[in-house]
């Protein structure tokens, strides 16, 4: 038996270490050449068994329809500075050819009930293994630093109440959503300016580091 989870989960691995890669890779490429990068860091997870279980349970997913059905056993996230960075990722994404994108869900131009924000792209992503191509799904979710900070904190409480919050947590965490909405708000604002005290900011570590 875990035997048999170490197999499947194999190429998961796999595809998340390779994309993590790919993706800081695009990061390191806008920073060589000094201009504002949309993707500010990038983290990937393999779902542990124990949440693919509890997960397959609650949506009534057979055990042998995992590898369709599920499609957030591999995920990365990439963080962006500000709403208007997310497109352009999106789009960068959409050009790459080293996989296939399935699907994309908008929720930051249509927020979820909960307050969630975060945009989500399904690929298909070919893994090389030693019997052969092996393509597996992979979900990408691009978000902000402040939409980031909400799903993070309202994640652990789910998990905390498991999904069913009093009334007082659900009213806060609503009007942190809000609150973080408006943060997104006021950033992209004041973008300009933030832009240039960053150039600013880089050229006078790049002449302290070569001094
Ligand atoms: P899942 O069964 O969770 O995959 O939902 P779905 O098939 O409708 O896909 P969806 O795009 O809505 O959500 C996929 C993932 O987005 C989840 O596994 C979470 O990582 C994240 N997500 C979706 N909704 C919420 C939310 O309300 N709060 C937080 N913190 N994360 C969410
Ligand atoms: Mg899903």
């Amino acid at each position: 038996m875990v035997k048999h989870w170490e197999n499947f989960l194999a190429p998961y691995k796999q595809a998340v270490e390779e994309l993590k890669i790919k993706l800081k890779g695009m990061r390191s490429q806008y920073e060589m050449q000094s201009i504002h990068s949309p993707i500010e860091f990038v983290t990937g997870r393999v779902k542990p068994i124990a949440s693919i279980l509890d997960k397959a349970n609650n949506k009534n997913i057979p055990l042998d329809k995992l590898s369709e059905e599920m499609q957030d056993i591999a995920g990365l996230r990439m963080m962006c500075q500000f709403v208007d960075d997310i497109k352009p990722v999106v789009q960068m994404l959409r050009s790459r050819n080293d996989f296939e994108v399935v699907e994309e869900r908008d929720y930051i131009s249509q927020k979820k009930e909960s307050g969630y924000r975060s945009y989500h792209m399904v690929i298909k992503y070919p893994v090389q293994t030693i019997d052969g191509e092996k393509k597996i799904l992979v979900e990408i979710q691009i978000r902000t630093l402040a939409m980031n900070f909400w799903a993070t904190v309202e994640h652990s409480l789910n998990y905390k109440y498991r999904g069913i919050f009093p009334k007082d947590i659900e009213l806060r965490l609503q009007r942190a959503a809000e609150a973080a909405f408006r943060l997104d708000e006021e950033m992209s604002q004041i973008r300009g300016e933030i832009q240039e005290a960053q150039v600013i900011f880089s050229r006078k570590k790049e002449q302290k580091d070569s001094d």
